[in-house]
């Protein structure tokens, strides 16, 4: 029994390690150009797409059985350590952010976010919007404004890097139920990608703190947070008070 539920969470880390530093590839080239291109979020223009081709099988099988032992061997010495140390360049900043957002972004607060995990080119837009006031928040926005454009690439790269931590969240099997209807109703995983995932530009949400994601659907309803390029506050002004508690338990329990 045991060994079953640790074999199963195993698998999940592999795959979710070649995936992830596959979309790293991508995230890097585009955040060259250092230019907020929205149109790449438009649906049918999704930058990247997971599913492997079918002549590709045989290698894509091989990599992930590698990226599974790897990832087996990572666990078994690296358990303890739960987040990689940063260049010494984003040192200090680092140490700033765990005030809030938690050791490695592995936030434990419901009204911080876990930056842990999540893709690097989302982080960096996100930095350059508070930066610019695009996002505002009393106490993101004067963090926002001591970093430099070279400050947020790094953060945003180290930050996508760490393993991020299960949220702890204890959540409602009802609402849960109701939560994952809605959502396949109005098509949230059309951009998010099943299990909310995400991609580029479009955040992961799974397993992010309960308190922030409730918070961040009512904004884009309410039109609080406007820095969407309305793909969010369009779908949110359709969701009830009882959608966005449902779904908001929903996502907090994906892992
Ligand atoms: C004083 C507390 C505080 C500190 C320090 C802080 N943050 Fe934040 N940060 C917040 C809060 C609160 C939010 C959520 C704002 C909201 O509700 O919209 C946030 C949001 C963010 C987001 C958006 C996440 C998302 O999922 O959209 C990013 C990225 C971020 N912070 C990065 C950083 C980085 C990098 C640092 C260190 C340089 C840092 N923060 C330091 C409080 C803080
Ligand atoms: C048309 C594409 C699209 C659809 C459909 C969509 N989203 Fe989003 N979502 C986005 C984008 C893009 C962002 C990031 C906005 C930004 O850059 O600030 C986002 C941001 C979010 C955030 C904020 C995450 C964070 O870390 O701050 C949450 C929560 C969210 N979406 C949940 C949902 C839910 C729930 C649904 C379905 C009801 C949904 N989304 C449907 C594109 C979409």
């Amino acid at each position: 029994m045991i060994v079953g539920v640790a074999t199963a969470g195993r698998r999940s880390v592999a795959w979710y390690a070649m995936d992830g530093s596959a979309k790293y590839r991508s995230i890097q080239r585009s955040s060259a150009t250092g230019q907020r291109d929205t149109s790449a979020t438009a649906p049918n223009q999704l930058p990247y797409h997971a599913e492997p081709r079918p002549h590709r099988l045989a290698t894509t099988m091989t990599l992930r059985i590698f990226a599974f032992v790897l990832a087996s061997s990572f666990i078994t010495t690296c358990a303890a350590q739960s987040a990689p140390p940063p260049d010494p360049v984003i040192k200090d900043k680092v140490a700033l952010c765990a005030t809030c957002h938690g050791e490695g972004g592995n936030s434990k607060v419901p009204t911080y976010p876990i930056l842990a995990g999540q893709n690097s080119r989302y982080l960096y837009l996100q930095l350059q919007d508070f930066k610019a006031a695009r996002r505002q928040n009393d106490e993101m926005s004067p963090v926002a404004a001591t970093l430099s454009r070279e400050d947020m690439l790094a953060l945003a790269d180290y930050f996508s890097k760490v393993k991020e931590a299960p949220n702890g969240f204890v959540a409602d099997g009802a609402k849960v139920a109701l939560g994952r209807k809605k959502s396949d109703e109005v098509l949230c995983p059309m951009c998010h990608q099943g299990g909310f995932i995400g991609q580029n530009e479009i955040p992961r949400v799974a397993g992010q703190q309960y308190g922030y994601i409730k918070k961040q659907l009512g904004d884009f309803k309410a039109r609080r947070r406007t820095n969407d390029a309305g793909n969010m506050t369009s779908v949110a002004s359709t969701l009830s008070d009882d959608d966005i508690e449902n779904l908001s338990q929903y996502i907090a329990n994906l892992y």
